[in-house]
C-alpha cells in the first residue's frame, strides 16, 4: 500500500498517477482543498494538520494497510521577509510541513512496527540548504525534517522501517507554477544541470528509497547540482 499525502496537485499527483499506471500495490492519495476530478476513488480528504482526520482514515482503512510506503508530499510555502511576516501564516507553514508530516508518521508507525515493514519518504527542499530570502518559515519546516528523520530512523531501523528525505530542487511540477516566467529563467540559469527537475527523476528517487531498508535517516539532494 502506497499512501501519498498532498496528491491532488503537483509532485504528489504525478506520483499517484505513475503508480496507478504501473498497477502498483494499492495507492491512496490525500487531498485537502483541491477536489480531485479524476481517479476520485483513490482519494481521501484529509487535512494533515488534523490528527483526528488521520486517525479516522487509518481506522477505516485498517484492513488494507499492509506493507506501507508513506510519501509525504503535502506542503505549503509562504513568501515574506521575516521582519514583515505574518506570524499566523509563518506558523501555518510549520504546522503543515512539519507537524503534518509528523502527524501522518506518528499515526502509521505503530502499524509499521507491528508489521515489521515501512518506508517513509518526506519531501524536503533545496531552500533548506541554499540560503534563500523570504522563505524562513518554509526553510525552517523543511530542515526540521532532517532531524526528525534521523531520530525516527534509529528508533525503527530494527523493525525494517526506513525514513528518508528528498531535498528537491526546482521541479517542473507543482509550486513552480506560481513563479513568474522571468524569475523561473533566473532559477534555471543557476542550476548546474541547466534544467528543472524532470518528474521521472523524482519517481526514480522515490523508488530507489523504497527499494532498500538500509538507507535510513538520510536526505538526498535532488537538485541538479544546485546547492
Ligand atoms: N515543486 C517543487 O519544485 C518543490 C521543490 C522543493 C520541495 N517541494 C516539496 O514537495 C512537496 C510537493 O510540492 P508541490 O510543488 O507538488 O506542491 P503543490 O503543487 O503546491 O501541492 C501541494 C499539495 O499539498 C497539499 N496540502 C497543502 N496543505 C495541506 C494540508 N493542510 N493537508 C493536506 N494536504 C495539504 C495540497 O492539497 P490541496 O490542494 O488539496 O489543498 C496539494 O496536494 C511539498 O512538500 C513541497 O514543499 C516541491
Amino acid at each position: 500500500m502506497i499512501i501519498i499525502t498532498g496528491a491532488s496537485r503537483g509532485v504528489g499527483n504525478f506520483l499517484l498517477n505513475s503508480y496507478l499506471q504501473q498497477s502498483e500495490p494499492q495507492v491512496i492519495g490525500t487531498y485537502c482543498n483541491s477536489i480531485p476530478t479524476v481517479n476520485t476513488e483513490v482519494f481521501e480528504k484529509i487535512d494533515v494538520t488534523k490528527m483526528d482526520e488521520i486517525n479516522d482514515f487509518i481506522q477505516r482503512k485498517a484492513a488494507v494497510l499492509q506493507d506501507i510506503t508513506l510519501i509525504n508530499c503535502a506542503g505549503i510555502s509562504y513568501n515574506a521577509f521575516t521582519h514583515k511576516s505574518d506570524p499566523d501564516k509563518w506558523k501555518s507553514v510549520v504546522e503543515t510541513n512539519l507537524f503534518g508530516t509528523y502527524n501522518f508518521i506518528r499515526t502509521l508507525l505503530p502499524l509499521m512496527r507491528e508489521q515489521k515493514f515501512g518506508r517513509i519518504i518526506n519531501f524536503s527542499s533545496v531552500v533548506a540548504i541554499k540560503p534563500t530570502p523570504g522563505v524562513s518559515a518554509y526553510a525552517a519546516s523543511k530542515s526540521a525534517l532532517w532531524g526528525l528523520s534521523k531520530s525516527i530512523a534509529i528508533e525503527n531501523a530494527i523493525f525494517n522501517i526506513s525514513i528518508n528525505n528528498i531535498n528537491l530542487g526546482y521541479s517542473e511540477l507543482g509550486m513552480i507554477e506560481t513563479v513568474p516566467e522571468d524569475f523561473k529563467k533566473q532559477i534555471v540559469a543557476q542550476i548546474p544541470a541547466g534544467i528543472l527537475c524532470e518528474p521521472k527523476d523524482i519517481l526514480s528517487t522515490v523508488n530507489y528509497l523504497r527499494s532498500t531498508r538500509y538507507i535510513t535517516g538520510s536526505s538526498i539532494d535532488l537538485t541538479g547540482g544546485l546547492i
